[in-house]
């Protein structure tokens, strides 16, 4: 008999979109008649861009004959793109190297696998509120982590205890559950920190597209003494609306060197290399095409007018909040709009008061954590037609 990772025993029965998912199709199939309206996972409803479409297409094209077909691909991505996401980052202000670049197939499988980079005794940091997938992960890993309170009265932005020692930090910002963005001086805090602890920084920026604030910095590697101290993990799914064709980037700064054991000297990036080079094939050249797209002036043009969409999707759930008096975070900077449950309400209790209610379907902020257990999460991913719908309906109901 095999002996299991019985680390998964320690896991939630199910991953938290997943059971949002099972309750919503039971509710469904018992009420065939209701309108549901999904604001509750953050995938996008609006179509690709143009520009990505045609490349996609060229992508496919270049299949169907010999001179053109392309097999397995270069191991961090095609050089078209990491020097596209390069670009991109010089438009931002950052510098980077191509070869810090590299091309995955989303944020998730990233800051999901970079825990294979670290060894089970370290102090690993997790705000909560968290994206589940840092937790889950760790504990699929048979790792322990230390759990910092992002709270109404930190603006769900916590900062580092200078008196605490930790070795591996978690961080996402803007923030997703909760919508709170890091400025620099924040961040600064934070990389000073990481330095003196000689801590790495894991730093999940999937929604660096929505900041609108210029003085808000869209990498950790605005900072300086950050190529030292984090890895940045980024995403097309909202930059783009990639969530079903799968692109992504992380930057593995070359200057991210440790002490091992040993006394020799550990690269973060040539570890992400090795590591991916075995157990990773790249995206598909078709995609990888259409990322590249992305990045062009017309097609970076095409994803931001689709961002306008979404961040007035957002505006309109955090007016219908504001006129409710209910308290809420985020709805600027960010797509999630965070607030309070109303009458104090547990939030899967209000999951499902909503749900049977109004037909509409949220994230209860407890799947995020303990101090979301009376926060809920919307999403301006949706349609128009169905957020002012769904508004109204709350509207009705509170
Ligand atoms: C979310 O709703 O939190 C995100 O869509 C999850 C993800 O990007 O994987």
């Amino acid at each position: 008999m095999p002996k299991l990772n019985e680390n998964y025993l320690n896991l939630k029965e199910s991953y938290l979109f997943a059971e949002i998912a099972h309750r919503v199709d039971a509710f469904t199939k018992a009420n065939p008649d209701k309108k549901v309206i999904r604001l509750g996972i953050g995938d996008v409803t609006l179509p690709l861009g143009e520009k990505v479409i045609t490349a996609l297409h060229e992508g496919v094209d270049c299949m169907a004959s010999s001179e053109t077909f392309k097999g397995y691909g270069p191991e961090k991505g095609y050089e078209m793109v990491r020097n596209s996401v390069v670009e991109y980052y010089e438009r931002n202000g950052v510098s980077i190297d191509a070869d810090e670049v590299f091309i995955s197939d989303g944020a998730k499988s990233d800051t999901g696998n970079i825990t294979e980079l670290f060894d089970k005794d370290n102090v690993i940091l997790v705000p909560d509120p968290v994206y589940p997938v840092y937790v889950d992960t760790n504990i699929m890993d048979g790792k322990n982590v230390t759990y910092i309170n992002a709270n109404a009265e930190n603006n769900f932005l916590p900062m580092p205890d200078p008196n605490q020692h930790v070795d591996v930090i978690y961080m996402c910002s803007p923030n997703n559950p909760t919508g709170a963005a890091y400025n620099h001086e924040q961040l600064k805090v934070w990389v000073d920190y990481a330095l003196a602890n000689d801590a790495v920084i894991l730093y999940d920026s999937a929604y660096e597209c929505f900041i609108t604030d210029p003085t808000l910095p869209r990498s950790i590697f605005a900072i300086e003494g950050a190529k030292e101290c984090a890895i940045e993990f980024c995403s097309l799914s909202k930059t783009a609306g990639f969530t079903g064709t799968r692109c992504g980037y992380t930057v593995v700064p070359h200057d991210l060197k440790f002490t091992a054991s040993t006394g020799a000297e550990m690269s973060l990036n040539a570890m992400w290399t090795r590591r991916q080079t075995t157990k990773f094939n790249g995206v598909s050249y078709i995609v990888q095409a259409g990322a590249a797209a992305v990045f062009t002036e017309e097609g970076m043009e095409e994803c931001k007018e689709n961002i306008r969409y979404y961040q007035e999707n957002a505006k309109i759930i955090a007016d219908c909040l504001a006129k409710k008096g209910i308290r809420y975070f985020g709805g600027v900077n960010s797509p999630y709009i965070w607030f309070e449950c109303p009458n104090n309400m547990e939030s899967w209790t209000f999951f499902d008061y909503l749900l049977n209610n109004a037909y509409v379907v949220g994230t209860p902020g407890a799947g995020f954590g303990n101090n979301g257990k009376n926060y809920f999460r919307l999403t301006g991913f949706g349609n128009r037609e169905n957020t002012i719908e769904a508004m109204k309906r709350f509207d009705e109901l509170f």
